[in-house]
């Protein structure tokens, strides 16, 4: 089955995920991955619903205001964690802490969704498979070889994130194809590999046409709780 993760990111209130959590209770969704802010995950784990965090803290412990340890999240029953998303890669310049955040879920056995993507400007260039390997490479340094077979690739081109514009299918099963090869030959293991940006309940015909991708990073259908079914349920009734 195809992996589904739906990232929140910063919306909905509780009135909302109450009623979010009513109509997805219904459903049988055991290759979904809900990732709500942080203080609903309770809400989704006691709803029987697998979820990931958005993000993790940097250390084990200690004095880091603000932040939630791996171990933490794992204590309450969390089973995955986006790491290098492009908005932390942004907004908190996370790109010198994915590599350590990486081995923190690990560590916890939290399975970690490692986000790449390239910027419209190093597509523009010519850059994107340049920028992808750098950011594996950067990532990936030190990881234990027996850990590496449980990290999750999310392909995000940062300009299809939220934008509603796509690359072509053959596209995306390049650079998916670009992206396995690479692994498998450095790091001889095969990771899983979603794509991200944009997907919706309307393009999802589509993008399911193309063989290599093992599931999808949800975030703006993932909030309406109907249009997001409607995208599982076209998956999972194909698989
Ligand atoms: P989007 O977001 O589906 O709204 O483009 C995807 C993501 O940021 O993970």
């Amino acid at each position: 089955m195809k992996i589904v993760v739906g990232n929140f990111k910063m919306n909905l209130n509780k009135e909302e995920i109450d009623n979010y959590l009513n109509v997805v209770k219904e459903y049988f969704f055991p290759n979904v991955v809900f990732c709500p802010s942080t203080i609903y995950l309770d809400s989704f784990i006691k709803n029987s619903l697998t979820v990931g965090t958005q993000d993790i803290g940097f250390m084990e412990k200690g004095a880091y205001t603000g932040d939630i340890s791996a171990s933490m999240y794992k204590s309450i029953g969390v089973s995955y964690a986006i790491i290098g998303h492009s908005e932390r890669r942004k907004y908190y310049r996370d790109d010198k802490y994915v590599n350590q955040k990486l081995n923190m879920a690990l560590k916890a056995e939290l399975k970690p969704i490692l986000c790449i993507g390239e910027t419209q400007e190093e597509r523009e260039n010519g850059l994107t498979n340049q920028v992808l390997i750098e950011q594996i490479t950067q990532s990936l340094q030190n990881i234990d070889k027996e850990f590496l077979k449980n990290v999750i690739i999310a392909y995000e081109p940062v300009w299809s994130i939220g934008t509603g514009n796509i690359p072509t299918n053959e596209e995306i099963f390049k650079t998916i194809d670009y992206i396995k090869t690479y692994i498998n030959y450095e790091y001889e293991v095969d990771m899983n590999v979603l794509y991200g940006g944009s997907v919706n309940q309307d393009n999802i015909s589509i993008l399911e046409e193309i063989s290599n991708v093992d599931g999808y990073l949800v975030g703006g259908c993932s909030i309406d709780v109907n249009k997001f079914v409607q995208l599982i349920n076209y998956i999972n009734n194909r698989s």
